[in-house]
């Protein structure tokens, strides 16, 4: 993990309140990043906490040097984020976590995102070139949907769904799953969105006990480094429940281990 300054190359609405952010490292050189990783960046400006906000990395080339994340504005740190012109520096610290990890033998991977979920699923598609992806993508409504085109491209099948019908099928993306899974049968599902839809799909995949579930988990943070357990998260292993650090041990977990 590095902790530097970064030159903002670009910062584009991706719809109403969600926007894409390019860095370049000020330092000229990229750290090499997993998917599924995330970055910690400071907000602009300083009176409103001193505290990165994680972001999980959405796409990184290391030739260009270039990383981009994509975010939502739900807060002031990310209002703050929203306002950053081309050509700002921004400070930040990458690569952290573990991220996701396709073993050899898994060639069928399903990727389930709910909102902006979806953003740390983008990254796989680049590591994992021989694999054969489906994307199940769930938005609230018509107005939320961002980056069909760019899952689309790299997936065998694209299941969109809207919970109120306006694009795509109708309901939650955990219901379009159910409908699919048995015909589409992956090797592996990777998954990533709010807790109430990965509590479905927990209870989606009971059935389906064989097919391993890595889930990246969102937990409010401070360090980001391990150091001050505020990102703890209860987690069972063996029968037994032990705490993890969702920026360290995490932030992705297998779905069958973690409380929710
Ligand atoms: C590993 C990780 C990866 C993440 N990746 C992304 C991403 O790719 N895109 C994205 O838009 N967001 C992502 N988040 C959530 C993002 O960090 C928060 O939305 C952001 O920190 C809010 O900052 P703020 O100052 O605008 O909001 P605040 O004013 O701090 O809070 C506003 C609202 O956001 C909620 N919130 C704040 N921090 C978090 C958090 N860490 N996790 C969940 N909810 C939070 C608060 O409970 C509150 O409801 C990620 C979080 C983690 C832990
Ligand atoms: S945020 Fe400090 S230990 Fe995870």
């Amino acid at each position: 993990m590095v902790e530097e300054s970064f030159t903002v190359m670009d910062n584009i609405k991706l719809c109403e309140g969600v926007y894409k952010m390019t860095l370049m490292p000020s330092s000229g050189y990229a750290q090499s990043i997993k998917c599924g990783q995330f970055m910690a960046v400071e907000v602009p400006c300083r009176q409103d906490s001193l505290l990165k906000r994680p972001f999980a990395i959405y796409n990184y080339d290391e030739e260009k040097r270039q990383i981009s994340f994509c975010y939502k504005v739900v807060g002031k740190g990310t209002e703050h984020l929203s306002r950053v012109e081309k050509g700002q520096a921004l400070r930040g610290a990458y690569p952290l976590g573990n991220g996701f990890k396709i073993d050899e033998g898994q060639k069928r991977v399903i990727l389930v995102g709910g909102g902006v979920g979806i953003f740390p699923l983008y990254s796989v598609f680049k590591a994992y070139p021989d694999k054969v992806f489906y994307s199940v993508m769930g938005f609230k409504e018509r107005c939320d949907v961002i980056l069909t085109k760019e899952f689309e491209e790299r997936s065998s099948e694209l299941i969109l769904c809207t919970e109120d019908g306006s694009m795509g099928e109708a309901g939650f993306v955990t219901e379009a799953l159910r409908r699919n899974i048995e015909r589409i049968m992956p090797d592996l599902m990777l998954c990533c969105g709010p807790r109430p839809m990965l509590k479905a799909l927990k209870d989606v995949m009971r059935n389906y006990p064989h097919i391993p579930v890595q889930v990246s988990i969102e937990e409010r943070m401070a360090c980001g480094i391990g150091a001050c357990l505020v990102c703890a998260c209860a987690v069972r292993k063996n029968g037994k429940v032990v705490n993890k650090r969702v920026c360290r041990d995490g932030p992705v977990f297998s779905l069958y281990e973690v409380e929710l």
